[in-house]
């Protein structure tokens, strides 16, 4: 591929500004928008009938995998067992015949993963791969791909691959609820409306916050270490806001799910290391306000990402809220993953790394 960076600095950033163009491509392969249906899944997996999933990969792909968890046991009632592949493999797990398993990777060439999928392959389970390179490795040995048409991605940092992920995985969640009986197609209607609306919320999103996000990651560039905080899929994107700043800033960053919190972490809290809390006014809401306030009442610097109604519900002094606009629970990881690309994309261009290819790291890992 010839792919340049157009006007951006670095591709990174080309790539998280790319997200509502590329993720309206990937929907349209998976949602009929003049019925508001998810399109027929393919055959070769059938979801009505797998009494489980397992769901395999690495990194970025792994974490877009747990939320994919959530919405596959949520909205299909299917019971997800999900493990990094390096662990799935050698877990001994026992797997059902009967059951689905699903692996995702950007590159489709990633060797932990690809072990777990053979692993897989001879205990007699249905493969589906969520991949970008539709002629990879993992692709190939599958019995089901599903694209996510991210087009190429450069920067060694996953960005729009994870909501492109994110994107593919809702729709296969919604399909396997209706093939279930778990979705009625009201219910399918209003998620796949959800799913319409994403791109025109990212580019208003993506429009609007740079500014903010630009001012705060000078902060963050003087800090050593930061938490980020999440609950229900806003865990696993803390967990992906924690890796991003990692992978190119350098600065040491751990995400955590807030109830555990008191387990563990808070023994960390001062004013030197900022807590970033992932918290769109959901169910899950007033508790992730009582774990901020854990944080607070120890003198925590709180960067506070939440929507309009989070942000008029909560009355807690922080050190900066980011408001992005209220959006339904299905579309929320898409959207709250925007700041977290931005915050660690800025950290690193403050620090004078080199954002597109990171020290140390590879974009396709084919080493165990
Ligand atoms: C993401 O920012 C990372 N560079 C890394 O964790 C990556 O997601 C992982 O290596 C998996 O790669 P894959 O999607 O190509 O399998």
């Amino acid at each position: 591929y010839m792919v340049d960076k157009g006007n951006h600095r670095h591709f990174m950033e080309k790539e998280i500004y790319e997200q509502p163009e590329v993720i309206s491509h990937a929907l349209g392969q998976y949602i009929d928008f003049i019925e508001n249906k998810v399109n027929p899944m393919t055959a070769a997996i059938d979801f009505a009938k797998v009494p489980s999933l397992a769901i395999s990969a690495c990194g970025t792909a792994y974490l877009a995998g747990l939320v994919g968890k959530y919405w596959f046991e949520r909205y299909a009632r299917l019971p997800v067992e999900i493990d990094v592949a390096s662990e799935f493999r050698y877990r001994e797990i026992p797997l059902s015949p009967q059951s689905a398993a699903l692996f995702i990777s950007q590159s489709g060439e990633t060797a932990d993963t690809l072990a777990s999928l053979r692993y897989c392959k001879e205990h007699g389970l249905k493969i589906g791969a969520v991949v970008n390179v539709k002629e990879s490795t993992i692709a190939r040995e599958s019995d089901a791909v599903f694209p996510i048409m991210a087009g190429p991605e450069i920067g060694v940092a996953s960005t729009k691959a994870f909501t492109c992920q994110l994107s593919v995985l809702a729709t296969l969640a919604i399909g396997a609820g209706r093939a279930r009986g778990t979705v009625s197609e009201a219910e399918e209607k209003a998620l796949v409306r959800s799913l319409a609306e994403m791109p025109r919320i990212m580019g208003k999103v993506l429009n609007s916050i740079q500014p903010t996000m630009e001012s705060l990651s000078r902060e963050l560039s003087k800090c050593k270490d930061v938490l980020y905080l999440g609950r229900g899929t806003s865990y696993p994107l803390a967990m992906e806001g924690a890796l991003k700043l990692k992978e190119i800033s350098y600065i040491h960053a751990e995400g955590y799910a807030a109830g555990e919190l008191k387990h563990g972490p808070i023994a960390l809290i001062d004013e030197n290391m900022p807590v970033i809390v992932i918290a769109p006014h959901d169910r899950f809401f007033e508790k992730t306000v009582s774990n901020m306030q854990e944080v607070a009442a120890r003198g925590g610097r709180i960067i506070f990402i939440t929507d309009e109604k989070g942000a008029a519900a909560s009355k807690l002094e922080t050190m900066s809220t980011i408001i992005l606009p209220n959006v339904d629970e299905i579309i929320a990881p898409m959207i709250f993953a925007l700041p977290i690309q931005l915050l660690a994309y800025h950290t690193a261009v403050f620090m004078g790394t080199d954002v597109d290819q990171p020290r140390n790291l590879a974009k396709s890992v084919t080493v165990e």
